[in-house]
């Protein structure tokens, strides 16, 4: 029963009738509050879980529970990111797996750049800022992270290592595809023959590959 729902007092009530009004008003207080309460209670359960989740997978990613980017010894199988990307664009996408957040840039030279999207301090999405830096920057809005765009180094914040490459490649008709992944800090020449292992060993010779034939016959020349 709202306010607007008490009894109006009926003539000659006198005092009993305020009474029963000051009650039924009391009552209503005490339900306001505790409505207040549960909401109040049910914000800070949905807080904790948010951040308790986060802490988790940030934990989990430190501790090599949780599979990081470029984890894989095997090379994933290309995946088209988008049709065109233009100068100063970025593109959202996941790769190697459909859980695996990861970023698209187009430098402003043209350059494409790809990115793990989870930031290596606390696993928090990473996000592309077009306007800040002499050529744009890869952000984190959690802890102020900042990552370099060319390189994916850190250049602020608390993050431990730079984020994980992702390996582009750019076809004649202008769409642009993920064909391979880095650890955080791997050359890309250690991470692509990693991951060719014995599957691409044409592949794996031309890049000089150690073990593989080519790598001989560049050592001897
Ligand atoms: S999670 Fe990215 S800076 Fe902390």
């Amino acid at each position: 029963m709202s306010v607007t729902e008490q009894p109006a007092p009926q003539p000659g009530q006198g005092p009993a009738g305020d009474a029963d009004g000051d009650a039924a008003a009391a009552q209503l207080r005490d339900r306001i509050s505790a409505d207040s309460l549960t909401t109040r209670r049910d914000y800070l359960r949905i807080v904790a879980t948010v951040s308790g989740g986060l802490a988790i997978g940030g934990v989990g990613v430190a501790a090599g529970i949780l599979h990081r980017h470029g984890d894989s010894e095997h090379l994933p199988e290309p995946k088209k990111v988008t049709d065109a990307l233009a100068p100063g664009q970025s593109v959202a996408f996941r790769f190697p797996g459909d859980e695996d957040r990861a970023l698209a840039v187009r430098l402003a030279d043209g350059s494409l750049v790809g990115y793990s999207a989870v930031c290596t301090h606390l696993a928090c999405a990473v996000l592309w800022r077009e306007d800040r830096g002499s050529e744009g920057e890869l952000y984190c809005p959690c802890h102020e992270g900042v990552f370099d765009a060319r390189t994916g180094e850190v250049t602020a914040g608390p993050p431990p290592r730079p984020l994980p490459r992702i390996f582009l490649t750019e076809r004649a008709d202008g769409s642009v595809w993920a064909i391979a992944t880095a650890r955080s800090g791997e050359t890309a020449k250690d991470a692509l023959c990693r991951q060719f292992g014995d599957s691409r060993p044409e592949a794996a010779r031309r890049l000089g590959c150690p073990g593989t034939a080519g790598a001989t016959e560049s050592r001897r020349t």
